[in-house]
């Protein structure tokens, strides 16, 4: 297990680049992160490549002995490339450029000028660092993603896309609903990219294939990168850092170019309001765990690339971490199974836009930041705990999450309640799963699931559906599993029509009953339900349900016209068990289903405290306390602890071996 650090050394005189790199070296810190947006350094003009600077740059890291990432600089093309080729800049809806020089991310991924210009920088990386045996690994890019484009090269590979995947132009007009206002094409030619995710008034399903359609242009544009890389760097991994469900990428799309999936974590941000205690400085524990399990669902293989050094600049509520929280995160990663974590930044840089962002050394390049320091011990610890080796297994799952990029595009695109949050829904149970310690395997409706050992298995809201997913409900069932479906399930195909039948018809032996139909509540307006003597409030979505016979009702509305309708139900099978939560809650909510669920169906399980986790991997146990005051450490009494003690501080960790030796 290594952490390590993003470097820039093309953002400072050389004279200081030895000093940098024995910082590094003093931190206890072993891997070094190179080359992001450095192109212009690499090829000052068009074909003039000069890696000299870099390759010095890998060698005080080899001599050094730390790894080294290296990075495709493509995130920040140089101003030749966008001055002599306009294209590459893309064009809004109004026919003017979509992005300009003068920051980042300003290229299309369709345009073959900026394709071609990629290939040869790439390229040349490739052959002159491809088996530097320092260098472990190759980031193409960095976050990738850009408003949808509007000019002809994406129009064009929007089409091709488009008849790729309907064959004709009949197949596409039934798929987006076109009879609806006689929205009819007659060619595939007629086609235009939408300028936005947000239909407005127009076709939502032909926004949502846009939406699809992004991602791979994005995934397309980094495999034509892969490709370079793949027969010049030997069984080196290959990765991009994605954005937390950032609607351009779904790093489902990515597999033909990853080895490894990473991404960015930025969770003390200031964002929330009202808050009671001091938590918002540490960040939400639920929201940076699921991530983890996404980004480990692909290949199994996933590594924290950027996590928060400090106080960042762009949030606008830019709030000092509570101590300890920096060395939390980093703990966090560790417990989750990551094979490495690395930060931005070094060095805190003294100009341009980012300058009020933290780094690991202060403006002076030489002292230690609070986050510094806790990096520092973090890399200390690790460095005690050699079973944490990136190799050895993490604690098998026994919940599985079901997640699916596409119900993030489609409710963005025609979200109905206004306050719909695909990610929250996810969140709420991967919390409520959490809390009772389970560990959570995501798993995706269109890929394999490996369910073994999976004692529940939620499946939130996924209102698209097709025989496949609901095969695979019925299979996990049938086997005596316990399938959890919540508000707004099975409504609609994979295109997003409704089925012409009754709602959720396709789930309604499952659930033993029937949606009979829905509410949503205006602003700061809520309806209650009660479970078990509790009351919870809701505002968002609630499904109104009908009982069949045998099918139990675990609550009901307890006000508007309709009190004492159904709300929450649950089923037995032969073997399984399904429970329905119509009501889009809150945490609290999704709590009480799964807690319930556990003592009906005889899973043993203790709650933990509120944002105290306790997390396997290998041969030790890691509890992470994500609040502002101290709790008992959640340990077996008279264990020994390796890091930590019985009573875990604020924002703490703790870690002991698991056979108590
Ligand atoms: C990330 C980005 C980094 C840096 C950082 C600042 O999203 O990848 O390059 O800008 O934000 O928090």
């Amino acid at each position: 297990m290594k952490i390590g650090t993003y470097y820039y050394p093309e953002q400072w005189p050389r004279a200081q680049w030895a000093r940098d790199f024995d910082r590094i070296v003093s931190m206890g810190l072993s891997i070094v992160h190179m080359g992001e947006f450095a192109w212009f350094d690499m090829e000052p003009s068009p074909g003039d490549i000069r890696l000299d600077w870099l390759s010095e740059c890998v060698e005080l890291a080899a001599a050094r002995k730390l790894d080294v990432i290296l990075c495709t600089p493509t995130a920040a093309p140089p101003v030749w490339l966008t001055d002599q080729y306009p294209e590459v800049l893309g064009r809004n809806e109004h026919g003017s450029p979509l992005t300009r020089h003068g920051g980042r991310r300003h290229y299309i991924p369709t345009s073959l000028r900026m394709q071609e210009a990629s290939l040869r920088i790439v390229t040349a990386l490739a052959e002159r660092f491809g088996d530097h045996p320092s260098v472990v690994g190759w980031q193409i890019d960095n976050e990738l993603g850009l408003a949808f484009d509007q000019s002809e090269p994406t129009h064009h590979a929007f089409r091709l896309w488009l008849q790729k995947k309907y064959s004709t132009i009949d197949a596409l007009n039934r798929a987006c609903g076109n009879q609806f206002w006689n929205q009819y094409y007659q060619s595939f030619e007629q086609i235009l990219m939408p300028p936005k995710r947000d239909p407005g008034y127009a076709n939502p399903h032909h926004c949502l294939d846009a939406s699809r359609f992004w991602s791979r242009a994005w995934a397309d544009f980094t495999k034509l990168q892969a490709d370079v890389l793949k027969p010049k760097i030997g069984a080196r991994w290959i990765s991009t850092n994605f954005m937390p469900f950032h609607a351009d990428t779904d790093p489902g799309d990515f597999d033909e170019s990853l080895s490894l999936w990473s991404w960015d974590s930025y969770p003390i941000n200031g964002f929330g309001s009202n808050h009671t205690n001091e938590n918002f400085r540490i960040g939400d524990p639920t929201g940076v765990e699921l991530l983890h399990d996404q980004m480990h669902s692909y290949n199994g293989r996933w590594a924290l690339m950027e996590v928060q050094p400090g106080q960042v600049n762009w949030s606008g509520y830019p709030c000092l971490p509570y101590p300890g929280a920096i060395r939390l995160h980093l703990w966090t990663a560790i417990a989750h199974g990551c094979e490495f974590i690395t930060v931005y930044r070094l060095r805190q840089p003294t100009f341009g836009i980012e300058m009020w962002h933290d780094g690991l050394l202060q403006h002076d390049g030489v002292s230690l930041s609070p986050g510094g320091a806790q990096f520092k011990q973090v890399a200390q610890e690790i460095s005690q705990l050699p079973g944490l080796d990136a190799n050895v297994t993490q604690q098998e799952p026994t919940a599985g999450l079901v997640i699916d990029f596409d119900h993030i595009w489609w409710t963005q695109a025609l979200p109905q309640s206004k306050r719909w949050n695909q990610a929250e829904v996810w969140c709420q149970y991967h919390q409520a799963l959490s809390r009772m310690g389970f560990r959570v395997r995501s798993l995706h409706p269109g890929r394999a699931w490996d369910t073994k050992d999976l004692k529940i298995i939620v499946a939130p809201s996924l209102q698209m559906i097709d025989q496949s997913l609901i095969e695979k409900y019925q299979s996990y069932v049938d086997a005596g599993g316990h399938l959890v479906l919540s508000a707004r399930s099975a409504l609609q195909d994979r295109n997003g029509q409704f089925f012409e039948q009754d709602r959720a018809h396709a789930i309604a032996s499952l659930i033993g009953g029937e949606v009979e139909a829905y509410d949503a509540l205006p602003e700061e307006t809520y309806g209650k339900i009660d479970i078990d003597g509790a009351t919870h409030r809701w505002s968002i979505w609630a499904d109104l349900l009908y009982a069949g016979e045998g099918t139990k009702v675990w609550a009901r509305y307890q006000d508007q016209f309709y009190a004492g309708a159904a709300a929450i139900t649950h089923r037995r099978h032969v073997r399984g068990t399904v429970t329905y939560n119509g009501v889009y809650g809150d945490r609290a909510l999704a709590e009480s289903v799964i807690e319930k669920l556990c003592r009906t169906v005889g899973i043993d399980v203790t709650a933990l405290p509120d944002r105290v986790r306790v997390v396997r991997r290998g041969e030790y146990a890691i509890a992470l306390n994500f609040n502002d005051t101290s709790v008992k450490t959640p340990a077996p009494s008279g264990v020994k602890f390796a890091v930590g003690g019985p009573v875990l501080p604020a924002a703490g960790v703790a870690v002991w071996r698991i056979d108590g030796r």
